[in-house]
Order: structure tokens, then C-alpha cells, then sequence
């Protein structure tokens, strides 16, 4: 449980929703919820010290952008708390290079380096109190990042849900890609905030899960906690969306984002930009959420975002076996930038904003 809980005044998070980051209880790491067995197995990995968070943030056994920055927030303030008998001196060099490793972990998804500079600020200014105050400081500001998040998540739920067409004598039908949910977040998610906010008002929903090579972040994840919460859910093959927006069964794509540049480029996991392509073609608005920590307003554009590239071997031998030959390159980038022409609306926790995309970003963020 969050130590600012008592502010909030709306229902954030209920236990339908599964938690991916999480302060142990007795402070002696930070527990994630390995993502990398679901649904086959419910794990949780007790991490000791940054690099070991900064390990599982590699691995994705804490993944999705909102979710990565939770756990190196929460890892900082491991880091200090374990450094408060050294001279503060020493503290900051420990400080500075775990948030060092942190940061870097994973280049694409801007709420990483945001979360992480954000302990490490608060941290150093009130090391001048000594080095108890700084690791207080460093963990509540972490808990901070956890809890607005959650609140974030609510609002952008709430907000994109005024983008739902209104109720028709059939279930409304939903696509996404990847997962945006609540194991992406700390809250109910991005993208499928306004599917649990509907769902939760008795509105009927269907969502289709593109299962999304090479990972499987929507077959694996999307689709268990969907279906656990009593969401109607159908997984398809990546390459399955076109047919299905081609027999009309399909009202609306939504998705998350890794980082949105200044001028509404988004990225967020391949395939998103082929499945924004689609939409345009059928006809069909393509939305992106996202909390406020995911825009980037100092990228300008989506050419500038620094995109991940994975090891060959999560193609190559996805399934545990050959799936391709040893000897042929495998090129794996994690993400691509749907270009800001192609989207509908991009849904933050402050509202949403229509293109152009550009002037709307800079009205809400500049
Ligand atoms: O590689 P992943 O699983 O971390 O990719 C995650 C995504 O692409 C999500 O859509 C994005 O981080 C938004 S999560 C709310």
C-alpha cells in the first residue's frame, strides 16, 4: 500500500487489477511481478539492489513504460537506503552511478530516465539534510511517481473513454497491440484504462489482442489480465488485424506509447506503425494513450526518438527452439514511431488532443 494513498479520492486501482512493481514490505528490495512466466507461472523476483533492477528492466521482466520507470524510481531509493552509513560524498557517487545504469537500461521509453532523475534531484538536495533525509526523500518521492501514476492511468481512462462511440445493440470492439495495461503501469493501464472504466460501467466490450512478435506482450499479458478481469478477449496473430478490419469488426484501435516527440510522433511496440497504416486504410480512428511522463518535449520528432534493438535470439529461438537459421542476421528493433499524421487522438491524463498534433502538444506541454 502507497503512503499518499488517503489523497486520493477516486477509486485508482482495485485488486482485479494485477500490480507489477511493488517496495517490499520489510524494505529490503523491490518485487516485480516476472512478467517473462506469465500466464504460465505467477513469480515474483525480489530484487536487492539497482543492478538487479536494471537486470530485470533488460530481461522485461518489468516492462512497459510507466512500469520501468516505477521500478528504477523505487531501485534509486534501494540504492540509497542502502548507502545512509557512508559519508554523503560517498552516497552521491553511489547514487549517481546506480541511477547511471538505471537510466540506461532501456533507451526508448522517456518515463525511465524521467523517473530516475527525478529521485536522484530530490535525493541529492536533501542530502544536505544528511544522508537519513536522503533516503527518506528518495523513497517517497519514488512512492510519488508510483501514485500519480495510478491517478494518471484513472484520468486517462476516464478521458479517452469520451472517445468511445456511444452504445450500439452490440458490444463495442476494441484493438490494441502489446500491453498497456495494469502490468505496464502502476495503475489500470493506458490503453486499457477507458476498456476497464467501460467494462466496470456494464458497457459491453470486445478487445482484440494482436499477439505481438516477437514477445508476445499481447497474447502473454493482454490477454491474462483481460481475461481475468472478466474482459472479453480475442487473441489474433499480428498479421490476422487487416482481415478483421477488412470485415468491419473493428471500431476503434488503441494503444500506448514509449515516448511522444514534440510534434506527436509516437513510439510504441513494432508493429504499432503497420497496425496505424491499417486503421488509416479501413477507416478506423487510432488512438494513443499515455501519461504526461511519456511526452518527450524535447524530441522534437519521431526520427529523434532512440529506438531499442533486442538480441537476435528473442526471434531467432522465440518459441525455445530454431525458429530461423543460425546463420541468418536477425534485425529485432522493439519499437517503431507511428508517424502524427496517422493518429486519431493521443489521450493523456490532461485530456485529449486532436491534431494538429503539434499545436495541441505544445498548448498542453510547452
Ligand atoms: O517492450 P515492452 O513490453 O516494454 O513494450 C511496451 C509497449 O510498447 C507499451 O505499449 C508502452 O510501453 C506503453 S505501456 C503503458
Amino acid at each position: 500500500m502507497s503512503g499518499h494513498e488517503h489523497e486520493a479520492e477516486t477509486v485508482l486501482w482495485t485488486p482485479e487489477h494485477p500490480e507489477a512493481v511493488r517496495w517490499a514490505p520489510d524494505g529490503s528490495g523491490v518485487d516485480l511481478l516476472d512478467q517473462t512466466q506469465l500466464p504460465e507461472l505467477t513469480i515474483w523476483r525480489r530484487c536487492r539492489s539497482a543492478d538487479e533492477v536494471a537486470d530485470a528492466i533488460r530481461r522485461l521482466q518489468v516492462r512497459g513504460a510507466p512500469a520501468i520507470g516505477i521500478a528504477a524510481a523505487y531501485a534509486l531509493a534501494l540504492e540509497v537506503a542502502q548507502a545512509t552509513s557512508l559519508p554523503p560524498a560517498a552516497l552521491l557517487q553511489a547514487l549517481r552511478a546506480a541511477a547511471g545504469v538505471l537510466r540506461q537500461a532501456r533507451p526508448t521509453a522517456v518515463n525511465l530516465a524521467w523517473a530516475v532523475d527525478r529521485v536522484a534531484a530530490v535525493a541529492e538536495t536533501a542530502l544536505a539534510q544528511g544522508t537519513e533525509a536522503a533516503a527518506w526523500r528518495a523513497w517517497d518521492e519514488a512512492d510519488r511517481i508510483h501514485e500519480e501514476d495510478r491517478a494518471m492511468c484513472r484520468r486517462i481512462g476516464e478521458h479517452a473513454l469520451t472517445l468511445f462511440p456511444e452504445p450500439e445493440d452490440r458490444p463495442l470492439r476494441i484493438m490494441t497491440i502489446c500491453n498497456a495495461g495494469a502490468l505496464a503501469t502502476g495503475g489500470m493501464g493506458t490503453a486499457l484504462a477507458p476498456v476497464y472504466l467501460a467494462h466496470g460501467a456494464g458497457r459491453a466490450l470486445r478487445v482484440w489482442a494482436l499477439e505481438t512478435r516477437p514477445l508476445l506482450q499481447g497474447s502473454r499479458l493482454t490477454a491474462w489480465e483481460l481475461s481475468r478481469a472478466g474482459v472479453p478477449v480475442t487473441v489474433i496473430a499480428d498479421s490476422v488485424a487487416a482481415d478483421v478490419m477488412a470485415r468491419g469488426e473493428v471500431d476503434l484501435v488503441i494503444t500506448g506509447a514509449d515516448r511522444i516527440a514534440a510534434n506527436g510522433d509516437a513510439a510504441n511496440k513494432v508493429g504499432s506503425y503497420a497496425l496505424a497504416v491499417l486503421a488509416r486504410y479501413h477507416g478506423i480512428p487510432f488512438y494513443v494513450a499515455a501519461p504526461s511522463s511519456t511526452v518527450d518535449m524535447a524530441t522534437p520528432d519521431g526520427a529523434s526518438i532512440p529506438i531499442e534493438e533486442r538480441g537476435a535470439d528473442e526471434v531467432r529461438r522465440g518459441f525455445g527452439r530454431l525458429t530461423s537459421p543460425e546463420e541468418v542476421p536477425v534485425w529485432a528493433p522493439a519499437f517503431d514511431v507511428v508517424p502524427g499524421r496517422l493518429i486519431s487522438a493521443i489521450v493523456t491524463d490532461r485530456g485529449v488532443i486532436r491534431p494538429p498534433l503539434g499545436r495541441g502538444i505544445a498548448e498542453v506541454y510547452g
